[in-house]
């Protein structure tokens, strides 16, 4: 068989030949659509966007909706549930966090994002005390892979949400029900006091109004006299609340990394298999320090030092992620997930030793040769670290 036979086989093959000839016959150079693709892949989802705030919605004590509008008046499209990797700047220093987006991808005029102040948090603290209507932000496009896929996840769906985490489940419950989509949701909402709950009106008019959707409320830290139900999600809250085909259902997890991991739990205390839970990382765990394998000789605290391979030598502490102590120190390494999953931070490891919890996706390669992924390694020794794309704001010594 000639390669020209072979050619004919593939698919596709047959019908490019007939369009280059179109173009040549009516003298339109074919290599000129070359990049055509890149272009308009560029245009829907462009690497980086500009974003300001229209307006901010104060939702609880602690938790305020800041609503992001293109000033060109367009953002790219994106599923419910993914995030946006919201650069910072405060204080001479240039950070990025990311928020899930709360509002529903039908309307595309903005991209809600939810954000709880933590309490000494960098990010959230800013954002809560300082920001105003009107202030600019850039952005990485919608990212992440925490969303509903209809040929994998069944109609059946349980959302296990704890805090800031019920943000991705807004904008999946407001498509799923805007849209009357073939969908039924349970969301299992854990928050620590009542008053924390974050779109609690919203999310009781939702349930009334649409039969296919339910949600049940749990009080870690109820005041006196609360009559709600009380505790953690728990295996048996599930059973209790969710009827009798546990088996049946895919169940998505958001929320800090501690919420996250204990329902996981309880998940495969009632059998559930890995294969129907959907997990997203909500960032750095509060401790690093409790996680299991955090060595008991490395101090809470400790102060170790970071020398960049041609550039300056920083001191860190060890409980905070390193990505984030570069940051103070004016290096910026490309981020993303922020939670070790993307490798978009990957940074080779010449010296020492860095701590990287369970859920950090290293991949084989990463491990023969040495790459660490800087949002989620914690030094555990002085390090020294080669940088390839990272910006640096001030002097290198
Ligand atoms: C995919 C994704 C989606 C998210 N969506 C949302 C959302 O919708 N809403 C929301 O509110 N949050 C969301 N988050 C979390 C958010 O990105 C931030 O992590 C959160 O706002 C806290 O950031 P911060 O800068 O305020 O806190 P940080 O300053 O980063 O502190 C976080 C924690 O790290 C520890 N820490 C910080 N600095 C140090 C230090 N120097 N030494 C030791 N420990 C330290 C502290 O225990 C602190 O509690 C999301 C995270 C991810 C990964
Ligand atoms: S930013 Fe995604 S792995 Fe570090």
């Amino acid at each position: 068989m000639s390669l020209k036979d072979v050619l004919k086989d593939i698919e596709g093959y047959q019908e490019i030949g007939e369009e280059i000839a179109v173009l040549k016959k009516y003298g339109t150079d074919h290599s000129s659509q070359r990049g055509q693709v890149r272009k308009i892949i560029d245009l829907l989802h462009p690497g980086k966007l500009k974003l300001h705030v229209s307006e901010i919605i104060r939702e609880t004590g602690s938790t305020k909706t800041f609503r992001m509008v293109s000033p060109d008046g367009y953002l790219p499209p994106f599923q419910a549930g993914q995030y946006i990797n919201l650069v910072v700047e405060t204080g001479g220093i240039v950070t990025s966090r990311d928020y899930s987006i709360s509002s529903a991808p039908s309307q595309t005029a903005f991209y809600d994002i939810t954000v709880r102040q933590i309490g000494e948090g960098f990010v959230s603290d800013y954002l809560l005390n300082d920001v105003k209507v009107g202030d600019e932000f850039q952005s990485s496009s919608p990212a992440g892979n925490f969303y509903y896929n209809p040929l994998i996840h069944g109609n059946d769906l349980v959302f296990l949400a704890g805090g800031s985490g019920i943000t991705p489940f807004m904008s999946m419950i407001r498509e799923t029900l805007s849209r009357g989509l073939d969908r039924r949701i349970h969301l299992i909402y854990g928050s620590l006091t009542p008053d924390d709950v974050i779109f609690g009106q919203e999310l009781e008019n939702l349930s009334r109004n649409h039969p296919n959707f339910n949600r049940t409320l749990v009080i870690s830290n109820p005041p006196e006299g609360y009559t709600g139900r009380r505790g953690f999600i728990t295996a048996d809250l599930m059973k209790e609340t969710l009827g009798e085909d546990i088996s049946g259902k895919t169940y998505f997890i958001c929320g800090p990394e501690a919420m996250y991991t204990f329902c996981e739990k309880e998940l495969y205390r009632l059998g559930i298999s890995r294969k129907k839970i959907r997990t997203e990382m909500y960032g750095p765990p509060k401790d690093v320090s409790e996680q299991p394998g955090w060595p008991a000789s490395v101090g809470r605290d400790a102060i170790v030092t970071v020398s960049i391979k041609n550039g300056k030598s920083v001191q860190v502490r060890t409980t905070e992620p390193l990505m984030n102590s570069l940051e103070r120190n004016g290096i910026v390494i490309p981020s993303l997930c922020r939670s070790g999953e993307c490798s978009l931070c990957r940074t080779k490891l010449l010296k020492g030793r860095v701590f990287q919890p369970e859920g950090v996706r290293l991949r084989a390669s990463d491990r023969k040769f040495g790459y660490i992924h800087p949002c989620m390694a914690y030094p555990l020794s002085d390090l020294e670290i080669q940088l390839s794309n990272a910006e640096f704001s001030g002097s290198q010594d």
